[in-house]
């Protein structure tokens, strides 16, 4: 098969870890009788300067016409005083909504080889397995009204569902749970927030067509702690924008890393593909940044966009490989540093090609 990317690297060390990501992908692909016919266009911090804004129309057409997009990360400190509408990650909004997916998958797991590197303790996040369906496209990223007012120095943002955008993202929740552990949680803030009542009516109404499925209510502020505290308790989190955002990340204190961790993007017209993490500024530019979350979002794409399943696992699998053979980034270099060897970007990214080339 041949699957059409567009690659939107973005700032920092975006480009830095989409580089290999990328070419993992064409080693898998190139092997299996496949070709990863890749596109590349600017958005961004780097589309700002050169275009005059952070979503150039060229790049929305192609990510349009794209199979499946990959983005590497955006922003940066040299945009930081932009206002929020024609910052670069204003770009990165405007192509989740004109891409129109609204679910988010993100999973946080525990890798044994990587358990050590976690400030949890081993018996906590050993075994660790979440999924967060994180819904992209609503709450106070988009809603209106939204307003600096600076005369009256108030501001204000609205965070905003309708029933319908909550039923087709707990649907998709409810569908990986039955493939999954069969258990769902919904974290929101019910105690407070209308929005979250509707949220909590709405999946629970959703749930009667999913009797296989536990579904369980959390109010988001002992989320916070219970994730850190019991991981293994979760299968399946919904939750909407803000809240997903926050426990993604929280959640990579499971992993060891947030450059570790992939995400995809389904249920619009074209799927986006990117790593949770950002363009981390404080490292950019120095090759130390880990690439794995990356190339683990390639095998997402391979899963999710080429039904190439096999071609995904083995990814997966290299990359565990890797870090079982002892090389790691400078980000997981915690303990004794005898017992590993720290390698750049690019030099863990070529291990990943060699060790998944071997196993095709
Ligand atoms: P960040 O994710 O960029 O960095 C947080 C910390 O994690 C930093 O110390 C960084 O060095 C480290 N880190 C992140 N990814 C890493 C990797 N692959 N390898 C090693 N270390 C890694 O978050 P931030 O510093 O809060 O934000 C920086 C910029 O990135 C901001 O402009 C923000 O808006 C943007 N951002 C973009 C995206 C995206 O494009 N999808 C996501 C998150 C943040
Ligand atoms: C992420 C990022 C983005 C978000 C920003 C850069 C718009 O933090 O992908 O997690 O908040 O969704
Ligand atoms: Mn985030």
């Amino acid at each position: 098969m041949q699957l059409n990317l567009l690659v939107v690297a973005g700032d920092g060390i975006g480009p830095e870890v989409t580089r290999e990501a990328i070419a993992v992908m064409q080693t898998v692909m190139n092997a299996g009788g496949h070709s990863l016919a890749v596109t590349e266009k600017r958005i961004g911090g780097i589309a700002i300067d050169t275009d005059g804004t952070p979503l150039p129309q060229d790049t929305l057409e192609a990510a349009l016409a794209s199979d499946a997009v990959f983005l590497g990360a955006v922003g940066g400190t040299k945009w930081n005083a932009l206002p929020p509408n024609t910052r670069p990650e204003a770009g990165l909004l405007q192509l989740r909504a004109a891409l129109e997916g609204f679910a988010n998958l993100r999973p946080a797991f525990s890798i044994a080889e990587l358990a050590s590197n976690s400030p949890l303790k081993l018996d906590i996040v050993s075994g660790a397995d979440i999924l967060f369906v994180r819904e992209l496209l609503g709450g106070l990223y988009f809603g209106a009204p939204r307003e600096w007012n600076k005369h009256t120095g108030e501001a204000w943002n609205t965070m905003r569902y309708t029933r319908d955008e909550i039923i087709r993202v707990a649907r998709i929740a409810f569908e990986l749970a039955q493939k999954r552990n069969k258990k769902l949680t919904s974290v929101d803030k019910a105690n407070v927030l209308e929005v979250s009542q509707l949220w909590r009516a709405t999946v629970t109404e959703v749930a009667k067509d999913y009797p296989d499925v536990t579904l369980e209510h959390q109010l988001v502020d002992s989320m916070a702690m219970l994730i850190m505290t019991s991981p293994r308790n979760y299968d399946v989190v919904l939750t909407e924008n803000l809240f997903g955002d926050i426990l993604s990340d929280e959640s990579a204190v499971i992993t060891g890393s947030l450059g570790m961790l992939p995400s995809a993007t389904i249920g619009g017209k074209v799927n986006l593909y990117e790593p949770i993490h950002g363009s981390a500024p404080d490292i950019a530019g120095k090759s130390i940044a880990n690439p794995l979350g990356a190339i683990l979002t390639g095998a997402l794409v391979l899963r999710h966009s080429a039904g190439l399943e096999a071609e995904a696992a083995a990814i997966e699998t290299a990359v565990r490989k890797v870090l079982e053979a002892g090389y790691r980034t400078t980000d997981l270099a915690r303990g004794n540093t005898t017992d590993f060897k720290v390698l750049s970007t690019t030099e863990i990214g070529a291990k990943v090609r060699e060790t998944v080339a071997a196993t095709l």
